[in-house]
């Protein structure tokens, strides 16, 4: 299959659901490609999932643009689309479209997602202008989650929810290709849905979105710090993984491994030539 691009993603919008998962390196993004998904998001949850971290907003363009890399490396099909992470796109519009270039020029990806703030449409706009296909995100924005009042669902009465609608509409207005939506309530993803020309992806959205992104050690079971409600595991990974290294250290310990399968051998011959010698 030929490599997945923007306009193919805006086109799929009504004809069929779009997929998306996350990915930060390159074996589980080889996966994800060989699945068939359509989008690989190299998401600022890096931070928590593969680093250890407590937020997103401790990840930089360093640790980014190392795994975004990685993921492009292993990519043959899929749109690949970096998170920019915080501080690279807020201060400055002009530092926006840099950093935002060097995961296009620099890591081989496809496009940038950005999240909401109160700048956001000025960036969006400057990055598009540059060239540069974006994808936005409204409702839960973990970057500044504390401007929310924590992680809670956003756009639970009338006037919350009309700005997120506003704000989707604002997004689509200056050029975004897509938009997630994150933690919304299902009735509000499906208005917004219905309103947009561009499609929209849910992460706690309902059903009516026009495709779906989950992060991929949720997904696979293999973060267990927390897990959302809008979070189905698919697979219990670690507790395979688990058992595989018990059995390890097992073997070891009890001289099975490694066997004659898993070792070299040289010549009798060889040896007593050796020994002879020494
Ligand atoms: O960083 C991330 O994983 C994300 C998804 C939750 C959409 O932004």
């Amino acid at each position: 299959m030929a490599k997945i691009k923007v306009a193919d993603i805006k086109g799929y919008k009504g004809k069929r659901k779009l997929t998306m998962l996350t990915a930060y390196d390159y074996p589980l993004a080889k996966l994800v490609d060989k699945a068939g998904i359509d989008m690989v998001l190299v998401g600022d949850s890096l931070a928590n999932v593969v680093l250890g971290l407590n937020s997103t907003t401790e990840v930089g363009m360093v640790q980014m643009l190392h795994h975004a890399k990685a993921v492009t490396r292993a990519i043959e099909q899929a749109l690949v689309i970096a998170d920019m992470p915080f501080e690279s796109y807020q201060k400055h519009p002009q530092d926006a479209v840099d950093n935002a270039k060097r995961f296009i020029d620099e890591a081989g990806c496809d496009a940038v997602k950005l999240e909401w703030f109160e700048q956001c449409l000025q960036v969006t706009e400057k990055i598009v202008e540059a060239g540069i296909a974006v994808m936005g995100h409204i409702g839960l924005t973990p970057q500044t989650v504390d401007k929310l009042g924590g992680f809670k669902v956003q756009g639970k009465d009338a006037e919350s929810a009309k700005k997120l609608i506003q704000q989707a509409l604002a997004l689509e207005k200056v050029g975004c290709f897509s938009l997630v939506l994150e933690c919304v309530p299902d009735k509000i993803a499906q208005i917004i849905t219905e309103r947009l020309s561009i499609p929209t992806i849910g992460i706690g959205a309902g059903p009516y979105t026009d495709g779906q992104v989950l992060v991929i050690h949720d997904c696979l079971g293999l973060f267990d710090r927390y897990r959302p409600k809008f979070v189905k595991q698919y697979v219990n990974l670690s507790a395979i993984i688990l058992d595989a290294l018990k059995q390890y250290k097992q073997d070891v310990e009890k001289s099975l491994f490694p066997d004659k399968e898993h070792s070299f051998t040289i010549k009798e011959e060889e040896i007593k030539k050796l020994l002879d010698s020494l």
